[in-house]
């Protein structure tokens, strides 16, 4: 869950994706229609494994910048999350996680 401006909560689904030494990061939203790109749970990959696939229309995106080379959405991209590695972690900056605020509760 992501907290807005606002204070409001709402689902935050995201893609972290290791390619080759990078670790990356995209909203789990397809350009064209909006939907979550898996079609099942944790399927994310195209059939030869190189390319993010869309479940709903088949639309790909390259690994490195989610950027839609094939299918109804081609030309547009997903939205890119900022993640660092901190100690072997990967943790999501920039953004207000929910979980922060548990954090703090004892
Ligand atoms: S909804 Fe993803 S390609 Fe159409």
């Amino acid at each position: 869950m992501i907290v807005e401006d606002d204070g409001k909560q709402r689902p935050w689904p995201v893609v972290v994706v290791r390619w080759g030494k990078k670790v990356l990061g995209y909203v789990n939203e397809c350009p064209h229609n909006s939907v979550r790109l898996d079609w099942e749970q944790n399927e994310f990959l195209d059939p030869y494994r190189i390319r993010l696939m869309c479940g709903k229309h088949g639309s790909t995106f390259e690994l490195g910048s989610g950027r839609c080379v094939e299918g109804p959405c081609q030309g547009r991209a997903l939205t890119p999350i900022a993640l660092a590695v901190l100690e072997g972690d990967i943790c999501v900056v920039g953004v207000h996680l929910v979980e922060d605020d548990a954090s703090t509760i004892e």
